[in-house]
């Protein structure tokens, strides 16, 4: 079967595949187990990374629960957290202290591409280096079995994704505390020489305490301006990406991500991504050259000032953006705190505590016996009345 694989992909030849059964067939006469692509790679015909990465690949595809749990050394695997492009994130605990952690293990088909090894890497690094509290925190990284994974901080939580998925557009100051928090983590990402790249509401997550996280820094690349020559230009998610990533620039700054943020603070206001299309190329067009649809007149209930921020946001010309997450968070909490003042209400800060976090009645959680998490929304919901 993987043979064939090989073969499809362009790896192997159907001659080579054919000489390499006959020599199976001789070990299986003298009653030897011999597979195929070892064969094949013995013979020098097949590169020992796809070898290796398709035993990952069978690994991870016959997984059982008991054989699941000693996966990666060092780590006790339990539930399945989320999934993107590049990976799949598991609950797990580690052998060492018993922490609880999130284990992000590269799909074992994205072995054989140098530049997806290298930005997992990259992401591990960061995310190691990295502390700042709405970013997540790295622990450890490395390869087991030929499975690349990455230790991080669990976030008991959900992505904004996931929390739109079941209730629709968010309320007006819960979408701007939420883009003050990412504004905050892209300037420290900023003040370190990196782009994110890839802002998402599937790439932020919201923990039961109302934390708010940036995630998923599998795209984050120093920022320089020459072009990079192994990679490809364009990335990240056509929905949110800025025009100039659209059009494959080279010099992409702070500001790219800045119109990535604006483009989530539309879909949270409106309850919808600001262009849709057959595909890609479709969608990446209507980045550069289509005019932003009024979020007002999609979604009645978006303000005047909500309606400024997401374009300011999302300029074409990147002259006309914000220039800096520092003037985002400025500006958004200038309004926040005037408009707290207007309702005469100036006691009320906006902050975590009001927005997101657990209701008071609740109990504090225990270690051993975890509360079955109420969804944040549930929790907003109960707020609210
Ligand atoms: N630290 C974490 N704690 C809990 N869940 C997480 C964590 N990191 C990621 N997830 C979940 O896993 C999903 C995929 O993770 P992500 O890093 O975005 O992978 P990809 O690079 O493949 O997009 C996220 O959308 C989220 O649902
Ligand atoms: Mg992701």
């Amino acid at each position: 079967m993987m043979a064939i694989e090989a073969m499809k992909m362009g790896l192997v030849n159907q001659d080579q595949i054919q000489e390499c059964m006959n020599i199976q067939k001789a070990f299986m006469e003298k009653g030897q187990e011999a597979p195929l692509l070892a064969i094949l790679v013995k013979k020098g015909y097949l590169d020992p990374a796809f070898y290796k990465a398709m035993k990952a690949h069978r690994i991870i595809s016959s997984l059982t629960s008991e054989n699941m749990r000693n996966l990666i050394r060092g780590y006790k695997m339990r539930d399945r957290l989320g999934a993107g492009g590049v990976a799949t994130v598991f609950l797990a605990t580690s052998e060492k202290d018993g922490m609880e952690v999130a284990l992000k293990i590269m799909h074992p088909y994205h072995n054989l591409n140098r530049l997806f090894v290298k930005r997992f890497v990259n992401e591990a690094r960061l995310l190691k280096k990295f502390d700042f509290e709405n970013i997540v925190k790295g622990y450890d990284y490395g390869e087991c079995q030929g499975l690349y994974y990455l230790a991080m901080e669990f976030l008991d939580g959900e992505t904004v994704q996931a929390i739109m998925d079941r209730e629709g557009p968010l309320e007006e100051d819960k979408a701007l505390f939420v883009i003050v928090q990412i504004a905050k983590a892209l300037d420290y990402c900023q003040k370190n020489g990196i782009l994110h790249r890839d802002i998402k509401p599937e790439n932020v997550m919201i923990t039961g305490d109302g934390v708010v996280k940036l995630c998923d820094l599998g795209f984050a690349k120093p920022i320089t301006t020459d072009a990079c020559a192994e990679e490809e230009v364009t990335c990240g998610t056509v929905q949110y990406i800025s025009p100039e990533q659209a059009r494959g620039a080279a010099d992409v700054d702070i500001r790219a991500d800045i119109y990535s943020l604006g483009a989530t603070l539309y879909h949270m206001a409106v309850g919808d991504v600001p262009f849709k299309g057959e595909d890609n190329m479709e969608i990446m067009a209507k980045q550069v050259l289509e005019d932003l649809a009024n979020p007002r007149s999609m979604n009645r209930e978006v303000s005047t000032h909500m309606q400024y921020f997401i374009q300011k946001m999302m300029a074409k010309e990147r002259e006309i953006r914000y220039q800096s997450p520092e003037e985002i968070i400025s500006d958004i909490e200038t309004q926040i705190l005037g408009k707290k003042t207007l309702e005469f209400n100036p006691g009320k800060k906006v902050s975590k505590d009001n927005l997101f976090s657990r209701s008071p009645e609740s109990k504090p959680a225990d270690a051993n016996h975890r509360e079955k998490r109420t969804p944040i929304s549930d929790r907003l919901r109960k707020k609210r009345r």
